[in-house]
């Protein structure tokens, strides 16, 4: 469809969703200064001969050096040259200052540290709205075994390894052992921060599960402890009361329930404080939108294998209102 009337932004915006590599163009001006340009319309165009091109928004401060240069150099940028991009893309600086670079035909500046490297000769140029294209002939080109910074929506990424590139040995590779091994991991600086306080393992437990539900008799919190595994004693429960940590309410139907008193709840609270400084830094090493994807990825395989489970361990309890966690969340 023809239509000149369409947003500015949206059309951008919707440009943007073709992810591409990141590259500097290069090359020297009559006047033998360096000029550079971030660029990320780069393309590669004809084998034989060999023949690339991108292109020159015309308002660029360099754009009548590089229509006017014989030859320029295309340099694909590594994941680590993020900074080296915005250097580029930064108008009146002088963007080689302190930078160590090498010379190519006709003198034109070649940087280091790309993951692959283009020398052209100008061959063809054409209009193109508010840009040139700029087709170059390929004279020289290096490739290095280097990771590419990618560009999409307006942002750096990074390529994801694929399971095939990076695949850990058999057991290593077990659900089990990953989700086990991220949840001991996770909860180390929590641990590590409680028994500071003097608390021990089944103490993290006791406080974690009640901090989900509190209100349970002694039953029905060993039941659960059971279920993984562990085992509550009364010695542990007393121990939890002495401190003041814990109190027994008679409920109507004389069955004796568990509850915090407040010293405890600021406890719980304290624990929520480190566990979701936990998640945090733990989450440091993914992008906002991948943890999202973790977490409900999680939530699903939680959900399908949970609905056997006793009422306390399906998602849907886990998460219920009024608990200490959400308490927190919402502060
Ligand atoms: C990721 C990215 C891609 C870019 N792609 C292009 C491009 O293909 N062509 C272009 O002319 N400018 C592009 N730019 C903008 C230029 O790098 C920017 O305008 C630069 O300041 C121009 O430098 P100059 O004014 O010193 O010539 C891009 C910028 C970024 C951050």
């Amino acid at each position: 469809m023809h239509n000149n009337n369409f947003d500015p932004k949206q059309f951008r915006q919707a440009l943007g969703s073709f992810t591409t590599g990141v590259t500097i163009v290069t090359t020297q001006g009559p006047d033998g200064q360096d000029y550079g340009l971030t660029a990320n319309s780069f393309n590669s165009v004809s084998l034989d001969p060999p023949m690339v091109l991108w292109s020159l928004n015309k308002d660029a401060s360099s754009a009548p050096v590089f229509t006017g240069s014989k030859h320029f150099a295309v340099h694909i940028l590594a994941t680590d040259q993020e900074t080296l991009s915005n250097r580029f893309a930064k108008s009146g600086t002088d963007k080689f200052a302190n930078l160590s670079f090498g010379r190519g035909h006709d003198n034109i500046p070649l940087l280091e540290g790309c993951s692959a490297r283009f020398e052209c000769r100008t061959t063809y140029q054409y209009e193109g709205g508010d840009h040139i294209i700029l087709v170059g002939e390929v004279l020289a080109f290096e490739h290095f075994d280097k990771a590419p910074l990618v560009f999409h929506s307006g942002g750096y990424r990074r390529l994801q390894q694929s399971a095939e590139q990076h695949t850990p040995p058999y057991g290593e590779n077990w659900l089990g052992f990953l989700f086990g091994r991220a949840y001991y991991q996770l909860q180390l600086s929590i641990r590590q921060q409680l028994a500071a306080m003097d608390m021990q393992n089944i103490d993290f437990e006791l406080l974690g599960m009640l901090s989900f539900s509190e209100g349970r008799t002694l039953a029905e919190l060993r039941q659960l402890f059971e279920f993984v595994g562990k085992d509550l004693t009364q010695a542990n429960l007393d121990n939890w009361i002495a401190k003041g940590l814990l109190t027994l309410r008679q409920h109507s139907d004389e069955s004796e329930r568990i509850y915090f008193t407040q010293a405890g709840q600021h406890l719980a609270v304290q624990w929520l404080t480190f566990a979701k400084a936990a998640e945090m830094s733990a989450l440091e090493c993914l992008e906002f939108e991948e943890a999202q994807q973790l977490k409900l990825l999680l939530s699903k395989v939680i959900q399908h294998t949970g609905s056997a489970l006793p009422e306390h361990w399906r998602k849907e309890n886990i998460w219920q209102e009024n608990n200490l966690w959400q308490q927190a969340e919402g502060r």
